[in-house]
């Protein structure tokens, strides 16, 4: 399968404006390999380095699975895709199946990190956590509190990771 590289702050507009909709985080631990939709992100320069941050919710298997392996992929949707697969990855958990194989997707051997792209989602970014931050109650907003926030839901953690590569997966 070829990849084209891409400048990813030329193509911010397309992957900010795919974050709606929703995209995909996926990581790997072992043999297990697991995804899961996301509608919150953010692209830019820290520490004089490209990076993504990934906001996932403490009670989320992937959660669990970047303490396991602190890398993952982002995986943009281009042009036509399988719109299915946003709410099906983003109601099931990977504890209790393989979501990729239920949802009909195919991993893509990675350039740099260990976790792979998915063909059906081909704007790739290759991430490695460099930094995590799980958000402090105290110090959140009224409004985000009592909208985001209970105690069944629990803090998000902020995820940076540090883009290795970049590439669009193509035929
Ligand atoms: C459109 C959409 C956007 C979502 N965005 C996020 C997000 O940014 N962070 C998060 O923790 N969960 C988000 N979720 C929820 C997770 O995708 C969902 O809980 C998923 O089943 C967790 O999978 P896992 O247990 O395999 O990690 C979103 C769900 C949808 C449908």
């Amino acid at each position: 399968m070829k990849k084209q590289k891409i400048d990813i702050f030329r193509c911010a507009g397309d992957i900010i404006s795919a974050l709606r909709p929703g995209i995909l985080i996926t990581t790997k631990v072992g043999d297990k390999l697991n995804s899961m939709t996301i509608g919150w992100g953010t692209l830019g320069v820290v520490w004089e380095k490209p990076i993504f941050i990934a906001y996932v919710r403490t009670c989320r298997f992937t959660h669990e699975m970047l303490h396991g392996n602190g890398e993952f992929t982002i995986n943009v949707p281009v042009g036509d895709f399988p719109r299915k697969a946003l709410g099906f990855l983003g109601s099931k958990s990977g504890r209790d199946m393989d979501k990729i194989s239920a949802a009909g997707l195919t991993p893509v051997e990675p350039n740099v990190i260990g976790v792979p792209g998915l063909k059906e989602f081909p704007l790739t970014l290759e991430c490695r956590v460099i930094y995590r931050q799980t958000q402090d109650e105290a110090l959140l907003g009224d409004e985000e509190k009592s909208q985001f926030y209970s105690v069944e839901k629990g803090p998000h953690t902020a995820f940076y990771g540090e883009i290795v590569d970049a590439y669009l997966i193509e035929e």
